[in-house]
């Protein structure tokens, strides 16, 4: 369980920032080649994004897709972004089904200390998130406790959305709070016009759906992302 997560490319990342692709955007009936496609096109990790009809009003994926993307490809970095009410119940079938991150919400009523521990304990990397409308001091108390701090700049539910300049200064607040080996994510309406402010701004992880499934030139579209 621990070799797991010393070999994170959270703590120990090659380059910043890290381009996640969420595959929510991604053709279903060509998932695996879709990701792989992402993978050898630079992309450093693969993000799910699993929603329960509840916490947002839709509905994606689960544990049994995420084994089917960790069978197929061994050594892929997966994150998955829990947007569902109570995370804590769906720790166990994640770690099971071979995620890497599991990051759940402030707002979606588990102890967020309880929540890290019981992530760490199942061997994975610990991630908060928080929803736009959410104010900033909701999520400092906890961020100590996580590898990650998830930054939502659309309100969640579907990608495709436009991004949410405001969130900004919640990303600078934060920023300046986490450890150098504490990863700071955004995801929503992130593309070639929004990648700089949130980098600016202390993202190191940044997401993107629409920016990357919806061109025709993944490499292109991820090392813009990127920057470099
Ligand atoms: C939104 C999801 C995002 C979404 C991003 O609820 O958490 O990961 O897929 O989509 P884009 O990049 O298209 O805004
Ligand atoms: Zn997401």
């Amino acid at each position: 369980m621990q070799l797991q997560r010393s070999m994170s490319i959270l703590t120990t990342p090659t380059s910043l920032p890290l381009v996640a692709p969420s595959i929510l955007s991604a053709d279903f009936a060509n998932l695996g080649e879709e990701c792989e496609k992402t993978l050898a096109a630079g992309a450093d990790l693969l993000h799910l994004d699993v929603m329960d009809g509840h916490f947002v009003p839709n509905l994606t994926m689960g544990p049994a897709l995420c084994n089917s993307l960790r069978s197929r490809m061994p050594d892929v970095y997966l994150d998955v972004h829990l947007m569902v009410n109570k995370p804590m119940e769906y720790v166990e079938s994640f770690a099971k089904a071979g995620c890497n991150l599991f990051t759940g919400h402030v707002e979606a009523n588990d102890d967020p200390f309880a929540l890290a521990e019981a992530i760490h304990d199942a061997g994975m990397d610990a991630g908060i998130a928080i929803n736009p409308p959410t104010d900033v001091e909701d999520i400092l108390p906890y961020i100590e406790a996580f590898d990650l701090v998830l930054v939502m700049s659309v309100n969640p539910g579907f990608s495709g959305q436009a991004f949410i300049p405001e969130v900004l200064s919640k990303v600078e607040v934060i920023a300046e709070r986490l450890r150098p080996d504490q990863r700071l994510q955004m995801d929503g309406g992130v593309g070639a016009a929004t990648c700089e402010s949130c980098r600016s701004a202390g993202c190191d992880v940044l997401v993107a759906a629409s920016a990357i499934f919806g061109s025709d030139d993944y490499a292109t579209a991820i090392t813009g992302l990127r920057g470099h």
